[in-house]
């Protein structure tokens, strides 16, 4: 009974935006609406911006910020929200998508100004890829933005899914008088304030009511009327179970600088987003609500402190009770220890828990047994499924320069990867070790990392590869074949797995039609 309850009330979710669309503007405003922090400026800014040169200062101030504001659980009303920050920077991506392997929902955040931009589309994809229900709010309506529809229009083409505005705007920019809640029927006024949090909604169930001239004039209100009447006509109306299923995503306006809107948009969200959702094992379906704790790693990050190689990994909780000081079982290593030492993250600040529930985030320490992907649980075998590795766009050879320090780098590169900073393919020919990652300033964090962490230097030689292809085949003999055709394009990644190294597109097409028994997959998990 008790763990039902406490599972109903839990919402994980994820914010995602293009940079500067306003994801961290917003969650601080959600945290400050939760009560988790009392002022504006709070939150620091999680980005990391491009700098002519890399300032390796800012690289490491974000490494020890992104520990703190990783996970940020409040409370608001009674439903314990567990918000999970995505780096905004495209070269993180890759992290990005893994975190958003643990949430049951995404808040997306558009740019009114803007419109849909090329990370929010990545990010779209990988929602997409477990039917993450999404809800979108459309930011800084204090600026002259583009038409509504266009919007609207927009979001449904380039990101492929249906969409049904909740709230709907009053005018724009310097004219913009608020927002006219579609869900509850009331009218919001606008009142730019950064600090203030109240708001004033004024029920509003009937909009030829005259009362609505006086509050934004004759000609706003006429167009509402007309907005509202056309939005009713044209959108079926908002189903919650079509949203649950990542299929219609309710739109929300505002600006979240003047905290305008963020209330109706958490509202709205306590009310619909989904509590934490059965998961899939190699093995079966797992229900929340079973008793016995399990569970997956999903972000593992390295202490700041090169002289400890202690490592925060995060755990979401998928299905019992954890508690701490129990024996948990390791899938991958088939071994029991106990878990004495776990954190839960309340706002900014870290605190130790003693029990968590399906749908929260915790910290265990780690000394290096923990990996990405890897599953903990009662005694169970199967490993959770859905934390892929994607194929990385930028390769480049590993050239190490100091032959006395090989095993340091070895150990360094291997731990890095297994914090998921970039991913290692090794060739079956040979020694050549290849980093592979999704943008370029991956390679300045580990060569920058590998000297202070572990005091190892090397280069990295650029390599003209086009994909890491994940090769597989219902025929082993055929897979044999195709290895020993092609073994000086053979390697494997961190788990052993067999990768096909792709030089270009037009190479992989003809090998693809050559070998038509093998499957060539981007993922590592098919
Ligand atoms: P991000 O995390 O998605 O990258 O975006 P962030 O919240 O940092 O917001 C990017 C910029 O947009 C910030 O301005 C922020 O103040 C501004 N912003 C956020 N919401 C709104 C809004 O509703 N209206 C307007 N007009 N601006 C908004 P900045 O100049 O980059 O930083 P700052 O000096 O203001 O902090």
């Amino acid at each position: 009974m008790e763990l039902k309850k406490e599972i109903a009330k839990r919402r994980t979710f994820g914010i995602i935006s293009h940079p500067d669309a306003g994801k961290t503007t917003l969650t601080e405003k959600l945290l400050l609406f939760g009560g988790a922090i009392q002022t504006a400026g709070a939150v620091k800014s999680n980005k990391i911006k491009m700098h002519a040169r890399s300032d390796w200062m800012e690289i490491e101030k974000q490494r020890g910020i992104s520990v703190a504001t990783s996970v940020m659980g409040f409370n608001y009303r009674d439903v314990k929200i567990n918000l999970l920050d995505t780096p905004g920077h495209q070269d993180f991506a890759e992290d990005t998508y893994r975190t958003l392997t643990a949430v049951d929902s995404v808040i997306m955040v558009i740019d009114c100004v803007k419109g849909v931009e090329i990370q929010t589309e990545k990010l779209m994809e990988v929602c997409r890829m477990r039917n993450t229900p999404v809800i979108c709010f459309i930011n800084k309506l204090d600026r002259e933005g583009r038409d509504p529809y266009d919007l609207l229009d927009e979001i449904e083409e380039k990101l492929n899914i249906q969409v049904r505005p909740l709230s709907w705007p009053i005018s724009m920019g310097k004219t913009f008088k608020g927002v006219y809640s579609l869900y509850n029927k009331s009218l919001h006024l606008f009142q730019p304030s950064k600090s203030k949090i109240e708001d004033t909604g004024i029920e509003f169930n009937d909009l030829n009511d005259p009362a609505l001239e006086e509050h934004i004039g004759e000609r706003d209100a006429a167009q509402l009327r007309e907005d509202v009447e056309l939005v009713d006509g044209v959108y079926p109306e908002f189903d919650v179970e079509a949203y649950l299923r990542g299929e219609v995503a309710p739109v929300f306006f505002g600006s979240a600088v003047n905290n305008f809107g963020v209330r109706e948009l958490l509202d709205c969200f306590i009310e619909f987003a989904p509590a934490p959702k059965s998961r899939e094992t190699e093995e079966r379906i797992v229900e929340p609500t079973e008793d016995g704790f399990s569970g997956f790693i999903f972000k593992i990050h390295a202490n700041m402190d090169p002289n400890h190689r202690n490592r925060i990994a995060f755990i979401r909780v998928c299905s019992g009770k954890f508690e701490r000081g129990k024996n948990y079982y390791h899938v991958r290593l088939d071994k029991k220890f106990r878990i004495s030492n776990a954190t839960a993250f309340m706002a900014q600040e870290k605190e130790n828990v003693e029990e968590a529930f399906p749908g929260d985030i915790i910290g265990l320490y780690d000394t290096g047994t923990m990996k990405i992907g890897d599953t903990l649980s009662e005694g169970e075998k199967g490993m959770y499924k859905g934390i892929p590795s994607f194929s990385p766009e930028i390769f480049k050879e590993v050239i190490n320069k100091d032959a006395m320090k090989t095993k340091q780098l070895d150990k360094g590169l291997n731990q890095l990867m297994e914090e998921g900073v970039a991913q290692l393919f090794s060739y079956e020919l040979g020694t050549k070790k290849v980093v592979g990652t999704v943008g370029a300033l991956q390679f300045e964090v580990i060569q920058h990392r590998l000297k202070n962490e572990y005091g190892a230097s090397c280069e990295f030689m650029p390599m003209n590869l086009y994909k890491a292809c994940w090769i597989s085949s219902t025929n082993q003999k055929k897979l044999n074949e195709f290895v020993e055709s092609k073994y000086r394009h053979i390697a494997r990644d961190k788990d052993d797995k067999l990768v096909f190294m792709a030089e270009s597109r037009a190479w992989l097409t003809m090998v693809q039609d050559n070998f038509p028994e093998i499957d060539f997959h981007f993922t590592s998990e098919f």
